[in-house]
């Protein structure tokens, strides 16, 4: 089976993005898997500090270890916003196929040193674990925030990229391009999209020539995903617009019949309602629709 690294450029020379979903339970890796297997794409699977300290470290690598091997299936853990190098020596040593070590709230000379140290201990670990590094400010939770206007906040420039995988060797780049965590009440409803600067992905590429991922994918408008892809976004993670799907999806399964206490009966709807919006994203980052 390929690594994560090579899937990922793959992904680059045919166009397409992989999808990157949160899990936090197994309703939430159900729903991805299946959704994945359907389509037959490779899918990556990440797990947050606070997604880790919920479901357990070395229990999400088991269940994705698992999944891979039983069903030989190109599907990846990711130890998404890593804050720690202990943290990420921990996912690392538990066999996860890649860090997302996040200092980005840390001025980018501060950030670039910590992270460049976080690499080299990393890969002595394991050298085949993909690293990504994270530059600028896109806010913070996979939540619903409230309908204020959100902060403008400044784009990473191809610069500061630049410099930033000069200094580090990150696999991997998250910028800042107009992408924010979370999802305000108008874009669960669909009133409202985020929107991306096409232009400054495809000058931060060609600035760094290594793989992107865009960050806080939810509610972002298709047209959007689908140019930033051409303009060099590999990895596109979403994670809101599942929690949104789990949520609906407890309800609607909680309301069908009040006396059910069954999980294996209630639980379906809500790993329905997920498989449906990862087919959706996937669809779309596959060039699909
Ligand atoms: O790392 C996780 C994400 O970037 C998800 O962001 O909740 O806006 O989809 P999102
Ligand atoms: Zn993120």
């Amino acid at each position: 089976m390929k690594n994560l690294i090579d899937v990922v450029q793959d992904a680059g020379r045919n166009c397409v993005a992989i999808g990157h979903f949160n899990v936090a339970d197994l309703v939430l890796l159900k729903g991805i898997f299946e959704a994945a297997r359907e389509l037959n794409v490779p899918v990556i699977v990440g797990a947050s500090e606070g997604e880790r300290e919920f479901a357990g470290t070395q229990q999400l690598a088991a269940l994705v270890r698992s999944l891979r091997e039983e069903f030989d299936y190109p599907i990846f853990l990711n130890a998404d916003h890593t804050h720690s190098l202990a943290g990420g020596l921990e996912a690392v040593n538990t066999g996860f196929d890649s860090v997302v070590f996040d200092l980005s709230t840390l001025p980018l000379e501060e950030n670039a040193q910590s992270t460049k140290e976080a690499v080299e201990a990393f890969k002595s670990m394991n050298p085949t674990v993909v690293v990504e590094g994270e530059i600028g400010d896109i806010g913070s939770g996979s939540e619903i925030h409230a309908d204020s206007p959100g902060p403008d906040r400044a784009l990473t420039t191809p610069a500061e990229a630049r410099q930033f995988v000069t200094e580090t060797k990150v696999d991997v780049l998250a910028p800042a391009v107009g992408n924010s965590h979370g999802m305000r009440k108008s874009m669960v409803t669909g009133k409202e999209r985020k929107r991306l600067a096409i232009e400054r992905i495809r000058e931060i590429k060609s600035a760094t020539c290594i793989p992107l991922t865009l960050h806080g994918g939810s509610g972002t408008a298709d047209d959007d995903l689908r140019r930033a892809i051409l303009a060099g976004v590999n990895i596109i993670h979403i994670n809101t617009e599942l929690r949104v799907a789990w949520k609906h999806g407890l309800e609607a399964g909680l309301a069908r019949r009040e006396d059910e206490v069954v999980p294996y009966k209630i639980l379906p709807s809500a790993v329905a309602a997920i498989h449906d919006v990862v087919r959706a994203r996937l669809r779309l980052f596959g060039g699909q629709n």
